[in-house]
């Protein structure tokens, strides 16, 4: 079918996002055809344009947190059909490998090819003016219908809203999990996070249903720091000059328990910030992307040893989509976890760089597309 996407032609060279007609296929066996209520501006997908992750193919259509409702199946689908409401996952899991099986399935091998520029199948959905187009995350949420892998998503309960359900794609789970599962919050602890956009906010919301006593939220820009309260946190500061005195004021000077990074670009320097402010003992999570070209990170490693300190990496916030998405999806439901507040504004796909400026910028927690009825 003849539709429009957002597309970068050239990645890496900030050129922006072309919107323009696309063709999409139908679904082949195991996709599904999902119209899509709306798709979140996620940082990752800023970083093709970037190029702090380089795509050594082209183009791309873009976009991988969106939610919708499911309008065609392919042969030997079984798990939705049409007319169920699902959310895409920006990581699939097949349920069969062993990192599906072991319950890690934000390591299934199926996420080993999310940006490879093909569907699994090693063949195009997408075409534009006469060259296949690869998707962001097997998905591609800049556009309004999609034909992705039924591994990639996930059905939830028809009374939650879509376009809040949109962000769980991943948002929300890489946030609220990285608290959650990859920190391993305790009650009572002390927590900071580096970074309080669409991603970092939702790791406050999991420190705050952990039970976490003090949860010290970084970020130079004040809108964030203001909003950073609303979701949880007990003190929101601008840099780490100021969080070092308060945090140690806060821990009679041993340090926060767990301190997390969801900032928008991970440099060396903040990993070293972040094992500043780390008490003996404590988690480092490591969620934000680095430039992938990023290498170096100064650390004292005697001190990190002896201090018994965990730098812990954490991919869609050490998840398990099929367990997971529904389980937000009923935080939201049963008022425990906020959805429609991480919505800054709204855009029409026509008007996505300005929604990347906007991101850019810090205007919004988060930027949400929208698509017609
Ligand atoms: N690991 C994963 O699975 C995964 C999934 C999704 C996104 N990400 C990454 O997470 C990061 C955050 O994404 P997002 O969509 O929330 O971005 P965002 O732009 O919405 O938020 C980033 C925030 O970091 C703040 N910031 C910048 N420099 C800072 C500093 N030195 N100290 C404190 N705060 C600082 C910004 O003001 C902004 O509020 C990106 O790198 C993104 O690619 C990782
Ligand atoms: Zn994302
Ligand atoms: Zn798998």
């Amino acid at each position: 079918m003849k539709t429009v996407g957002a597309l970068l032609w050239e990645p890496g060279t900030h050129s922006g996002w072309s919107v323009e007609e696309i063709e999409l296929d139908p679904p082949k066996r195991g996709e599904v055809m999902v119209k899509l209520t709306s798709s979140g501006i996620c940082h990752s997908d800023d970083h093709l344009d970037t190029g702090d992750i380089p795509l050594p193919w082209a183009p791309v259509l873009g976009g991988h947190e969106g939610a919708g409702v499911v309008t065609e199946v392919g042969p030997e689908v079984h798990d939705v059909q049409e007319g169920d409401h699902v959310v895409l996952s920006f990581l699939p899991s097949c349920g069969k490998c062993q990192m599906c099986v072991s319950g890690r399935a934000n390591m299934c091998v199926l996420g080993a090819g999310v940006l490879a520029g093909y569907a699994p199948d090693g063949t195009h959905r997408i075409h534009a003016r006469g060259k296949g187009v690869g998707a962001m995350s097997y998905l591609g949420t800049f556009a309004p219908y999609v034909t992705v892998p039924v591994d990639a998503v996930v059905k939830i309960d028809e009374e939650i809203p879509l376009m809040p359900a949109s962000l769980i794609g991943c948002g929300v789970p890489t946030g609220w999990g990285s608290a959650v599962y990859a920190a391993e919050i305790q009650l009572n602890d002390t927590v900071v996070v580096f970074g309080t956009g669409g991603v970092g906010m939702n790791a406050v919301q999991g420190a705050r249903l952990r039970g976490a006593k003090n949860i010290v939220t970084v970020d130079p820009v004040a809108f964030k720091r203001e909003k950073a309260e609303e979701f949880g946190a007990t003190h929101s500061v601008a840099s780490f000059e100021e969080a070092g005195p308060l945090v140690e004021q806060m821990t009679d000077g041993q340090g926060a328990d767990r301190v997390i990074i969801t900032v928008d670009v991970a440099r060396g320097e903040i990993v070293e910030q972040a094992n500043q402010l780390t008490r003996r003992g404590g988690v480092i999570v490591l969620t934000a992307a680095a430039p992938v070209m990023q290498r170096d990170v100064q650390f004292d490693l005697f001190s990190f040893a002896m201090s018994g300190k965990r730098l812990q990496g954490s991919l869609y916030g050490t998840t398990n989509s099929r367990n997971d998405i529904p389980l937000i999806a009923d935080l939201y439901k049963s008022g425990r976890l906020k959805l429609d507040e991480l919505i800054t504004r709204t855009y029409r796909l026509e008007d996505i760089n300005q929604a990347f400026a906007d991101l850019r910028e810090g205007k919004n927690i988060r930027g949400v597309i929208v698509y017609d009825d």
